[in-house]
């Protein structure tokens, strides 16, 4: 009888643990649960700086849904510096009044009412880039605040951090937003100064890995107070080529919000930086007013084969695999087998580039099927190599299928 009555009790006792770990009530929010893909959306820094408002964001993301972006995939609508100004009595932040009449909330509400999702900016400082009140000393107060009005994406910066030690500053905000139980993706703006690649694996679900990028093709134009260096796309580029290893889904080596249609660059030159940062399973954060884009950027912005290579589930970055002086070929295996494989041409003349089969590591007799995603056309079946001319400043990007 004793024995019957100790059976059944561990019986039920296994059987409770089961259905706790079963019910998803209890599921504990992982941060690498969040963005299995690269996230897709718009931040209002690089054309708009400081002139944000809630007239701004509302008709962003009423363009984002008219204009095909939201169907081509971009989701979150992000506020960047300088929606704040100060805290309250309690410390909790308070937006811009006259700015954001209706205040966050109802502007969450309505980014959601449009079938998007909505995220802000804040830094691990006292003080963001800008000046506004960051963080520090704040952060769970922050996370909950930001809970309450519906926040689904945190930026976060590292200004005025002084000698905080990065990986501490990043722990704390991504705990406090993990215990408000909200999925909120949390972004890492932290430049790539304490190298985050590292250790921000399971901490934040990007990371930006440079200083911030310029509108430009190339730079090496000194700061003011004579450090180093603007940042144009292809000093980006380069400055990713070796951290291929650190992405995968929910954590994603970030190379900056893109500057297409902003208007520094050429149309072959923003087809090119469009293309990086899918094969580079960067974010495919927009940057440009997309209220009032010409055709070609649009184009660009919505290719839908090229945003198929960035979102691919296997979640590959994409990596340098031959260079010669100018002339590159850079390669991302994709989950179906195939590879996107992008020709690059930094020169100033048109040249022929090569891909062979044993870069991308298929046999040399293989017969694979080669569609150009930017032409949008399946170019035939070839064997060994393939071949194209590819004009200055400009990319050919394909898909080959074995
Ligand atoms: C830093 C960041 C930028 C932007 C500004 C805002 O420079 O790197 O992306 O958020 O701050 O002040």
């Amino acid at each position: 009888m004793n024995r019957d009555w100790k059976r059944a009790m561990t019986l039920g006792f296994v059987l409770l643990i089961m259905i706790l770990a079963a019910n998803p009530a209890n599921a504990q929010l992982e941060r690498n649960s969040l963005a299995q893909t690269p996230p897709m959306g718009w931040n209002s820094w690089n054309k708009f700086a400081c002139n944000v408002s809630e007239d701004l964001i509302k008709s962003v993301a009423d363009a984002i849904v008219t204009n095909g972006m939201k169907d081509a995939g971009y989701q979150y609508v992000v506020i960047d510096d300088c929606w704040q100004v100060s805290r309250d009595e309690n410390g909790f932040i308070v937006a811009d009044a006259q700015r954001f009449p209706s205040g966050i909330k109802a502007l969450a509400d309505y980014v959601h009412s449009k079938g998007l999702k909505f995220g802000l900016y804040s830094d691990a400082g006292a003080k963001t880039c800008a000046g506004r009140p960051g963080s520090q000393g704040h952060e769970y107060q922050d996370a909950l605040q930001y809970a309450r009005w519906g926040v689904d994406y945190l930026k976060y910066d590292w200004c005025s951090t002084g000698t905080r030690n990065a990986e501490e500053a990043y722990s704390t905000m991504n705990k406090a937003l993990l215990a408000t139980g909200r999925p909120i993706v949390f972004s890492m703006c932290e430049w790539g100064t304490a190298k985050p690649w590292l250790w921000a694996n399971g901490i934040g679900n990007l990371w930006r890995t440079t200083g911030d990028i310029s509108d430009v093709w190339s730079s090496n134009k000194k700061w003011p107070d004579g450090s180093c260096c603007q940042l144009g796309f292809v000093n980006i580029l380069d400055l990713q080529a070796d951290l291929y290893s650190y992405a995968g889904p929910g954590h994603w080596n970030d190379p900056d919000m893109m500057e297409v249609g902003n208007g520094g660059m050429t149309i072959p030159e923003y087809r090119a930086h469009f293309s990086f940062w899918a094969l580079l399973a960067a974010p495919l954060i927009s940057g440009n007013d997309v209220r009032s884009m010409t055709p070609e950027i649009k184009e660009i912005l919505t290719n839908p084969d090229v945003i198929a290579v960035n979102q691919d589930k296997l979640g590959r970055e994409g990596r340098r695999i031959a260079k010669n002086g100018d002339l590159e070929v850079w390669a991302k295996p994709l989950s179906d087998g195939s590879r996107a494989v992008i020709l690059f041409n930094r020169g100033s003349s048109e040249s022929e580039i090569s891909v062979n089969w044993v870069q991308i590591g298929y046999p040399e007799h293989l017969a694979a099927k080669v569609r150009d995603l930017w032409a949008h056309k399946d170019v035939g079946s070839f064997t060994g190599n393939y071949s194209a001319k590819v004009s200055s400043h400009s990319v050919v990007m394909v898909e080959i299928a074995p």
